[in-house]
């Protein structure tokens, strides 16, 4: 669907273009750790949008190449680079989407929250920037440990006096793209009918697929289920493994980054009927943040689909009640951090 909606919207544009219509919106989506193994492939799915007018590139190094290449394709964006802490404000104005993959990446034998000392201060900083310079956006964050990263980031906003929970998401939208893959490739099923909502956070065993929620309805011997939940919480660690230190997913994690700016740019253009999951601000549970189905509308989160949680299976229950720790105390490591700064 992604790709389809691209291809066509990037076509129609094209013609309007030439022909001085204006036949699609125009919005500015800012992307920080733009030069990375995320940011690239990320930024050229974004540069095909023809719902975005404006591209701006941030990295620490190495961004003014890649914004080169990118601004050679012939869609509408104008893409520009900034380099540095100097040119970050300049880079966030205006932005009506910021996208953060910024930060290090696993390597085989660790977790996501072994990254949390490095990534949790360069999304405390990337953060600051956001509210000072565009604190309306919607804002994307893809650097791990998710689960701690958008605490950080809601914090943050807070102690700014700017944080509005409907605007801010972890990026979860790889783990509902891996559980609709992987159960469509076990049922053979056609991939485009697929949709498994996915809960929880992200990392381990807080990724829950709610694969009795699956649409179409079908049904899976407790074998399978066990399978399916075990395969994508571990799809992330697949990834690092098979890639032997060169770091975690970038490709998919790129494609399903894309599909989330995109549902977030229909939404802000009005589309009445976007649903994600993603990891936000939530009183689905005792925690303060979960991932769950979410309705998004041009003010951000216009609601949780609370639908999903009930009537859970006996399996999804168990699961859920024993990710609750795990999740508590990394949200919780994610506000320390932040509360404890000088
Ligand atoms: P990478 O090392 O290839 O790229 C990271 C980029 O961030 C680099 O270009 C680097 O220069 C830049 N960077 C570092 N510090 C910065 C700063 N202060 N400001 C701006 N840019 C900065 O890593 P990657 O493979 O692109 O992964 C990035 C992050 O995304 C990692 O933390 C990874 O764990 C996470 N990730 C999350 C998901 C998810 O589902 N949410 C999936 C895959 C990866
Ligand atoms: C993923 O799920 O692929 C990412 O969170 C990266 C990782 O470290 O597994």
């Amino acid at each position: 669907a992604l790709r389809g909606s691209f291809a066509l919207k990037a076509r129609k544009a094209n013609r309007g273009s030439r022909y001085g219509l204006q036949l699609v919106a125009s919005y500015k989506v800012a992307i920080l750790g733009a030069a990375g193994g995320i940011g690239q492939p990320l930024a050229l799915l974004i540069k095909m949008s023809p719902l975005v007018s404006a591209l701006n590139l941030y990295d620490i190094a190495n961004v003014k190449g890649v914004a080169a290449d990118l601004s050679h394709c012939n869609t509408p964006s104008q893409v520009l680079d900034f380099t540095g802490a100097s040119e970050l404000g300049d880079c966030l104005k205006g932005a009506n989407v910021v996208v953060i993959p910024a930060g290090v990446p696993r390597k085989p034998g660790m977790t996501r929250d072994d990254l949390f000392n490095i990534n949790a201060n360069i999304v405390m900083t990337l953060v600051e920037a956001v509210a000072d310079n565009c604190p309306d956006a919607f804002i994307h964050i893809i650097s791990n440990p998710v689960n701690s990263t958008v605490p950080i980031a809601a914090e943050v906003l807070k102690q700014k006096g700017v944080y509005n929970p409907k605007k801010l998401f972890g990026v979860t939208t790889l783990d509902v793209v891996r559980a609709n893959t992987f159960v469509a490739q076990k049922k053979n099923l056609k991939l485009i009918d697929v949709d498994v909502p996915v809960i929880g956070g992200h990392a381990g065993i807080t990724i829950l697929p709610l694969l009795s929620k699956t649409k179409p309805t079908v049904s899976f011997t407790d074998e399978e289920v066990e399978q399916l939940t075990v395969r994508i919480q571990n799809a992330g660690t697949e990834v690092v493994e098979a890639k032997a230190g060169a770091g975690s997913a970038t490709l998919s994690m790129a494609y399903a980054a894309a599909r989330f700016v995109e549902s977030s740019l229909r939404a802000l253009d009005g589309d009445g009927d976007v649903y994600e999951c993603s990891f936000v601000q939530s009183d689905l549970t005792n925690l303060p943040f979960f991932a769950s189905r979410i309705k998004l509308g041009r003010n951000g989160v216009e609601a949780l689909i609370p639908s999903d949680l009930i009537g859970l299976s006996e399996y999804e229950d168990k699961t859920l009640e024993a990710l609750k720790p795990e999740l508590k105390a990394s949200i919780k490591k994610g506000i320390a951090f932040v509360q404890k700064q000088p």
